[in-house]
């Protein structure tokens, strides 16, 4: 673990130096079946990265088999949404009999290697353990977050043609039960390579099963054995997909494989939240995103931690959650969104003070940029002024945390994730791929050299992955955010600089939206962009033409629904204007930029408009959007 500034610098050498040698080395506190004969192969043209080639290995025997000493160790708390609920806490002995037999049962329904699973679930604790069953006998996992439509799980189903469904009976958030059997039984009208749905009893909701697809997991376990051996993986086997939006299509299934993930999200967990056997962590995400995948199952698990999974809401049944359960539990480590911090400070102080947070060591945000007056808050309210607080920059497609302080090692900077980690190379480049080296600028942030838990490729289309991460910037993985990095090499993220809305931490697509709106038979044409939402970060601003416009007919409810029913209530739109035209360039491209100016009540100096067919069309959309804000 990273203890100094100068252990910093010196392993930073080292991984720049020689990657190869710095993550061989890191590598051999693992548990392999056959150590890799190859540490890594690359080339950012197909492109093509193996890590760790051809080493065999299972990353469950790595967080159970490896850690047996300390199997009496808590491994997993869970704390339900409804506070008066019992809690379960999971030792690794208990998590690993658990494991095994899921993994049993999913053999019984015939999953083998290489098999996808879709996990549809809310966060209890079969969220993870399903996700390590699945690792135990080498079946891929594809973890939808349950907030997403029946249209979006249907499209990942058929995507990576799963054979299975994992859900549950439904999903408590707040003070509402979600349908979520429901969801996936309207799925799956349109999936057919699904053969079974094991379903997970939690609401004990009336649902309907199908004789012959439809399972009650509670039933099958009892027939299984709770020893399951572990299916021999190689290091660039699948491990598992998550799909993510980006400017373009349908969302991508990013591919993470075993070795290279692994060694990756192990190593940034501990050194990122520098765990001691014994602290209690807590990272309050969804399993359902990369966040959740890598900073509450793998990270922590391959670590030997006790880790917290929250079913709840931050404010259910009162804004002073998050901070009842640091207090519940003992926190040591608190990881959560810049979001939950905007939404939690909004409802006054009065939720946090008084609490003392006397265990807190270590605090981090993640999933968007946090503005100077959230990261302050956080700090003083919660941190107590005497914690870190980590801006951990990174994406789906990295694996795990890319640009961070280290706590207590790399001075914190209010709206900067600081500096890369070991074995991740930043730069900025220009429009035209020319590196910026002066500071103080902003650029492209893009990597340079691979690092073990780079994406491998989006799944099933490779020149998908080709094209949207290593063609923009040649010889370089593009991350589609624009930075800049002050005189002393820390980097500040800016945002997106594609057509990516990031919303509460979620990243939408803007085309996906389009698409979404263009589905309701009133809309003629939509263009979807993002500007700056107080507690969001960014909200969702739709300009919609309607067809035959009438009067007092309620347009946006209607469009409202064709997102929740096609996306999912993320994507909802927080603004919708309805417009006469859209601006458009001769050839027929809309200019978002006059569109993200507008949205955001810039209504002056447009910059060079000559390209455009229609200019007249900005005066009528602004003054129409100033009599909205009028009414
Ligand atoms: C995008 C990735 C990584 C887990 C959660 C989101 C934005 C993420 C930060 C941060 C500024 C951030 C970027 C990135 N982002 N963390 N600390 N500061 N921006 O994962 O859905 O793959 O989204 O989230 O724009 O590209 P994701």
């Amino acid at each position: 673990m990273i203890k100094s500034l100068s252990q910093y610098k010196e392993d930073y050498r080292k991984s720049v130096e020689d990657p190869a040698e710095f993550w061989s080395e890191y590598s051999k506190s693992f548990f392999w079946r056959k150590e890799p004969g190859n540490i890594l192969s690359w080339n950012f043209e197909d492109p093509d990265v193996k890590w760790f080639f051809d080493g065999k290995l299972n990353i469950t025997e790595n967080i159970f088999e490896r850690n047996k000493k300390n199997e009496n160790d808590t491994a997993i708390i869970w704390e339900p949404n409804d506070p008066n609920e019992k809690n379960k806490e999971l030792s690794y002995s208990q998590l690993f009999k658990q494991v095994c037999s899921f993994a049993n049962v999913l053999k019984a329904l015939g999953v083998k290697k290489g098999d996808r699973v879709i996990i549809y679930l809310p966060m209890i604790p079969e969220a993870a353990i399903s996700m390590l069953a699945c690792a135990r006998i080498g079946a891929v996992h594809s973890v939808v977050f349950a907030g997403f439509s029946a249209k979006s799980l249907s499209d990942r189903i058929n995507d990576c043609k799963a054979k299975v469904v994992v859900t549950s009976d439904g999903n408590y958030r707040g003070n509402k039960t979600i349908p979520v059997k429901d969801v996936v039984d309207e799925a799956l009208k349109t999936s057919s390579s699904v053969k079974s749905v094991l379903t997970i009893k939690r609401t004990n909701s009336k649902i309907q099963m199908v004789e012959g697809r439809d399972y009650w997991y509670q039933d099958l376990i009892k027939s299984v054995k709770n020893y399951c051996a572990a299916e021999m993986m190689d290091s660039e086997d699948l491990l598992f997909i998550l799909y993510t939006s980006g400017s373009t299509g349908k969302p991508k299934g990013v591919v993470h494989t075993c070795g290279g993930y692994m060694i990756y999200s192990q190593y940034s967990f501990e050194n990122i939240f520098q765990y001691e056997r014994g602290d209690t962590y807590w990272c309050t995400a969804d399993v359902g995103w990369i966040t959740g995948h890598s900073y509450i199952v793998y990270g922590p698990l391959l670590s030997g931690a006790k880790t917290i999974m929250f079913e709840g809401v931050p404010n259910y049944p009162t804004p002073s959650r998050f901070w009842d359960v640091i207090d519940k539990y003992d926190v040591n480590q608190f990881y959560t969104a810049p979001t939950a911090i905007r939404a939690l400070q909004s409802y006054g102080d009065k939720y946090v003070d008084g609490y003392e947070f006397r265990s807190l060591k270590v605090i981090g945000s993640v999933g968007e940029p946090i503005n100077e007056e959230a990261w302050k808050w956080y700090y003083e309210k919660v941190g107590m002024r005497k914690c870190p607080l980590v801006d951990t920059w990174w994406q789906t497609e990295t694996g795990g945390i890319m640009i961070s302080p280290i706590p207590n090692v790399i001075d914190c900077k209010p709206t900067y994730a600081t500096l890369p980690l070991p074995g991740i190379q930043p730069i900025l480049l220009d429009n035209d791929g020319n590196e910026i080296k002066e500071n103080n600028r902003e650029g492209n942030l893009c990597i340079k050299f691979p690092w073990p838990s780079i994406l491998r490729t989006t799944y099933g289309d490779h020149k998908r992955c080709k094209e949207t991460y290593f063609s923009t910037f040649k010889g370089y993985y593009f991350t589609g955010d624009g930075a800049k990095r002050d005189d002393n090499g820390m980097y500040r993220i800016l945002g997106r600089v594609d057509d990516v809305i990031n919303v509460s931490g979620h990243r939408i697509g803007t085309a996906e939206v389009e698409d979404a709106i263009n589905q309701d038979v009133n809309v003629v044409e939509s263009a979807v962009v993002g500007y700056p939402h107080e507690i969001k970060g960014q909200g969702i601003f739709a300009f919609v033409i309607i067809n035959n416009l009438k009067s007092g007919y309620d347009y946006s409810s209607s469009i409202r629904l064709s997102v929740t029913k096609h996306i999912g209530p993320i994507a909802k739109p927080d603004n919708i204007l309805i417009v006469p035209g859209l601006p458009k360039t001769r050839s027929g491209k809309i200019m978002r930029r006059i569109l993200r100016k507008i949205s955001s009540k810039e209504f002056d100096n447009f910059g060079d408009t000559s390209t455009l067919l229609n200019p007249e069309i900005i005066d009528l959309i602004t003054s129409l959007y100033k009599d909205k804000i009028n009414k």
